[in-house]
């Protein structure tokens, strides 16, 4: 075989450098304890290595940077505008598009606009601000996941799924009229950003075809999603990432989008639907809250760089090298014996602070104790999503490793391996936490803990 890009090459190489710095051990227990062992609550300049999401955080390209200089500001009609409505419709298809300042702007201008009180709500699983934003409506959010996903192991190439079963017999149990909305998390992010395979949009499709219920996809990482049913999913392997998010995107009614993410944006986001009486009371919705309906909420240079970004994070090259660099980084942990959730998905790495610790019950937040372990150790930030974040709805204790987009480089992410090594080496000196404040389904962004003693 010949040397190719596709044994994995780096496909960039740096333009631009940010200086990152370690602060002593000392400093870093200082700082953990005035943040009250919430990751949250840290500066930046306190961290080494910033794995607490892949939102907003990675790196823009010089395609992107020129974009931003030729943003067109002008309040109504913006030449801006007109490029990222047609790099929008041009992946999604969706004839009606409006861009609002992040993606739990977009679901919450539409949830208001299509979910009356008291109607439910489901999908393969919810994110925290999705379901905030359900239950915010007065709706009920219930999270429908295949069977595989709750196991850990399971070698399932698509543990994103929504189980199919648990749909019909919910619809037959609640009554399709008091079903609002299927929302499709693409790629599903509470379950360790596992992908969703096409074969399974395409059947929850037509049950909700069947029973009149729209479906909405949450395409946050639809381009990270396309590249596994590449890989995966029979009959797909030849075709482009374009082409297979259109397809997904051909089998709902519409979109809600978080660009911080698949947009490679640092931020924006948007709402894209089919239906145009809806889309109406959406657009009125949006200048009551986000702004007129050609900026919604951005500066017409974010919108520019986002024309180009959203179709970057569809080529090939760049996805390889992405999801190389989650899959080596899952690689050397489970070498290491450190438990994570496998296979391994599009953003980021799942380890498995349950497993890890057996020590400490879910009640004294093992996720949090181990995110909390790792700055200390290394002066790295990661995301619990475990029972800080979903309380008891919580099926895994996980601590998220995101990684942010063409940012960091092996190095920094041998540091992570070893870092977390020398933690399991002693893990039995971890303890749990108590929460000491913070209270609802969004309390993971301000709660205070403290450290249980020994
Ligand atoms: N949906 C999913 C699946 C997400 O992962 C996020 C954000 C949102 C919606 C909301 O988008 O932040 O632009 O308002 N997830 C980030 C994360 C914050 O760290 O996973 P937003």
């Amino acid at each position: 075989m010949a040397f190719s890009m596709e044994d994995g090459w780096k496909p960039f190489r740096i333009k631009v450098v940010e200086p990152i710095r370690l602060i002593p051990r000392a400093e870093r227990e200082r700082k953990l304890r005035e943040a009250g062992y919430n990751l949250f609550n840290l500066a930046s300049e306190d961290i080494y290595i910033d794995l607490l999401t892949d939102s907003g955080t990675g790196a823009m390209s010089p395609a992107q940077w020129a974009a931003l200089m030729e943003g067109d500001e002008a309040y109504a009609g913006s030449r801006s505008f007109a490029r990222f409505r047609e790099a929008v419709q041009g992946i999604t298809g969706f004839p009606y598009i409006l861009p609002t300042h992040q993606g739990r702007a977009a679901e919450h201008v539409l949830f208001s606009c299509a979910l009356d009180p008291g109607k439910y709500v489901l999908s393969n699983t919810f994110f925290d601000t999705t379901r905030a934003n359900v239950l915010a409506q007065g709706c009920h959010p219930r999270d429908l996941p295949s069977p595989e996903a709750l196991d850990p192991e399971s070698p399932h190439p698509f543990k994103g799924n929504m189980d199919l079963g648990a749909l019909e017999s919910t619809i037959a149990e609640v009554g399709a009229g008091k079903v609002a909305m299927i929302v499709l998390t693409v790629t599903n992010n509470a379950f360790a950003g596992q992908p969703v395979s096409l074969a399974n949009v395409r059947a929850v499709s037509e049950v909700a075809r069947a029973h009149g219920i729209p479906l909405f996809i949450d395409a946050c990482r639809h381009a990270e999603n396309a590249f596994f049913v590449r890989e995966r999913e029979p009959g797909y392997g030849d075709r482009s990432p374009l082409e297979i998010s259109r397809e997904l995107f051909s089998l709902a009614d519409g979109c809600t989008m978080s660009a911080k993410k698949d947009g490679l944006g640092n931020i924006g986001g948007f709402l894209a639907m089919r239906d145009r009486a809806l889309f109406e009371r959406c657009r009125e919705r949006l200048i009551l809250v986000e702004g007129f309906p050609t900026y919604g909420g951005l500066a017409g240079r974010d919108l520019a760089a986002l024309a180009v970004g959203l179709k970057e994070a569809l080529d090939l090259e760049y996805l390889r090298d992405r999801i190389g660099q989650v899959r080596w980084l899952a690689g050397r942990l489970r070498e290491e014996g450190i438990p994570i959730y496998w296979p391994p998905g599009g953003h980021a790495v799942y380890v498995d602070a349950g497993r890890l610790l057996p020590h400490i019950p879910p009640e004294e937040f093992p996720g949090q104790a181990l995110a909390c372990a790792l700055y200390l150790e290394g002066g790295i930030r990661a995301c619990e999503v475990g029972a800080a974040m979903l309380g008891e709805e919580a099926r895994f204790q996980f601590v998220r490793l995101a990684i942010p987009r063409r940012v960091y480089a092996r190095e920094h992410l041998e540091a992570v391996v070893e870092a977390l090594v020398r933690i399991a080496e002693e893990k039995e000196r971890i303890r749990g936490m108590r929460l000491i404040s913070g209270e609802g389904p969004l309390r993971h962004f301000t709660a205070r803990f403290e450290p249980l003693p020994d």
